[in-house]
């Protein structure tokens, strides 16, 4: 039986085995390969896809957990050809090298900021330990999501 759910703003219907991981799925069944796949045991964050605006890994979550729920993976976070400002953040502060972690990194930094857009430097660390950067970059990713956060003023 196919399972439906929200996908980036628009309804789709998957048929597939509820139990295969949502980030198989994405990148397989729906072609959105901005989804990366670093550890599949949910300890790199590169996989992190927001699923009703809460941060997961897809590596370790199942189709048959988002029916009927809305998932935002990186493809659908810019709108009207404009980037987020999360994004814009990332690209101003140069906050990848590879690139592999940067949509976890986003997405998780999105979902953060959303709750608190005010965060300290230290309150965006502890909410970024989760995500891992073999380059380096996290110094620079920090960077951007306080960037992200204070240009959102709290709007966010
Ligand atoms: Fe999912 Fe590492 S690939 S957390």
């Amino acid at each position: 039986m196919a399972v439906s759910f929200v996908l980036n703003g628009k309804p789709v219907s998957v048929k597939s085995p509820r139990d295969r991981m949502l980030v198989w799925v994405l990148r397989d069944e729906l072609g959105l390969t901005g989804t990366k796949v670093g550890c599949e045991a949910g300890l790199c964050g590169a996989c992190t896809v927001l699923v009703d605006g809460e941060a997961v890994p897809s590596c370790s979550t199942r189709l048959g957990d988002v029916a009927g729920k809305a998932v935002l993976t990186i493809e659908g976070l810019a709108k009207d050809g404009r980037l987020d400002p999360v994004q814009q953040a990332f690209q101003e502060h140069h906050a990848f090298q590879c690139g592999y972690c940067t949509s976890g990194m986003i997405l998780t930094a999105w979902a953060f900021l959303k709750k608190k857009p005010k965060a300290t430097r230290a309150e965006i660390v502890a909410a970024m330990e989760g995500n891992l950067c073999r380059c380096g970059a996290h110094v620079r990713i920090l960077d951007a999501v306080e960037a992200a956060g204070q240009a959102s003023g709290g709007a966010r």
